[in-house]
């Protein structure tokens, strides 16, 4: 199988899928890090004489933003000049890029999902992106769990790899799962309704406690019938694992409706409150069993944390993570490790994930979309 460092990158332009989906307040770019992983694979490529053409998306909440507010801090971190083309799909895209960038130099395209394409998985899309380069570099681990054009097409037309952040996730999260000390305790939050619905039916299957908060744990619990002023559309992947023993849900929560906000037990939740964090009970109760882990991975925001009035559930579970310190512990996702940043708890953490879902999913799914694409291309 052929990785990085066997292919010849001299003089070629050189595809780089990367996730650079980080949280944004305006234009203003919150925490670097999925930035800063991919660095080492831009340097290595630059180093080696290629031409490096650089694709994310940007999307937060469904709005589509343009990559052009990333150009400062990704030049920032290169020390080099960054070539912005938007029309890449254009005849003479190729020419352009060729006539305004030097081998060695950085490109940076304009957000991929400006086009529906590429979250159709339309393959004329991954074509034509495929005639900017001569090799593809898939270093956008938390991308991979999606099917979208330029994760799993696009190694259809080029020749392919994983990057160095890509290959790190894979082999960190090989090792974890195939032996966790246990007890292994996951803890699930987030909006992300789909992608978490995988994460907690995967996690039935590895886990010894599986521990849920946020949307998602809105969604179990009026499924169960808990909630019963809470109309949500029936998740049936869920029905299940719902009544499994090891979910443990919130009994408490933080509930907002209009301006007023109030504490309560989580059954007393009205049809006009909304639930913004756990209660107190419910961290006490979630604190007690992380104390007692072996192994913890924890993907998901608990509460509405981007709201400090709400942030308490997701502060009280990292602290508490942190305070175990004979277990291993992994926390992955854009917001969960913006979070864990903003209040410099890194250190408590043995391995930091920039992939939230993707993380969860290698759960259930064991090989992510965007790596079984890759791997129908090793040795091409
Ligand atoms: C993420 O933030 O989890 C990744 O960038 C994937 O984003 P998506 O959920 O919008 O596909």
């Amino acid at each position: 199988m052929k990785k990085i460092q066997d292919f010849n990158f001299q003089g070629k332009n050189v595809l780089v899928r990367c996730d650079f989906n980080v949280p944004l307040t305006g234009e203003k770019i919150l925490d670097n890090f999925r930035i800063k992983s991919t660095i080492p694979t831009i340097k290595y490529l630059t180093e080696n004489n290629a031409r490096v053409i650089l694709m994310s998306h940007l999307e937060c909440r469904g709005k589509v933003y343009s990559l052009k507010c990333l150009i400062p801090e990704l030049e920032r971190l290169l020390n080099k000049k960054i070539f912005f083309v938007t029309d890449y799909l254009s005849k003479d895209a190729r020419k352009k890029i060729e006539e305004n960038v030097k081998l060695g130099g950085v490109v940076l395209l304009e957000n991929l999902r400006f086009h529906g394409e590429e979250k159709n998985n339309d393959s004329v899309f991954a074509q034509r992106l495929s005639k900017l380069g001569d090799i593809f570099i898939n270093d956008a681990f938390s991308v991979c769990h999606r099917e979208h054009a330029s994760i799993v097409s696009l190694p259809k037309y080029l020749p392919s790899t994983a990057g160095f952040l890509l290959e790190k996730e894979l082999e960190t999260f090989s090792i974890l799962f195939s032996n966790p000390k246990r007890p292994f305790v996951i803890i699930i939050g987030g909006a992300k309704i789909k992608s978490k619905t995988e994460a907690v039916v995967g996690a039935v299957g590895v886990a010894d406690v599986v521990l849920i908060g946020s949307k998602i744990g809105e969604v179990i619990l009026a499924q169960k019938g808990v909630l019963k002023n809470r109309e949500v559309s029936r998740v049936k992947a869920l029905e299940s694992v719902i009544l499994d023993s090891k979910i443990i849900n919130p009994v408490d929560g933080v509930f907002l409706s209009r301006n007023n906000v109030r504490t309560g037990p989580i059954d007393s939740l009205e049809v006009n409150e909304n639930v913004l964090d756990i209660g107190p009970k419910t961290i006490k109760e979630f604190k007690e069993i992380i104390k007692k882990a072996n192994t913890i991975l924890w993907g998901g925001s608990i509460g509405v944390h981007e709201e400090e009035r709400f942030e308490n559930g997701t502060r009280e579970i990292a602290q508490a993570i942190i305070d175990n310190k004979d277990s291993f512990n992994v926390a992955g996702g854009g917001e969960t490790v913006s979070f864990i940043k903003k209040f410099k708890l890194e250190k408590g953490f043995n391995f930091l994930s920039t992939g939230g879902s993707a993380m969860l999913n290698l759960l259930n799914k064991k090989e992510l979309l965007g790596v079984i694409a890759l791997n129908n291309k090793y040795g091409n």
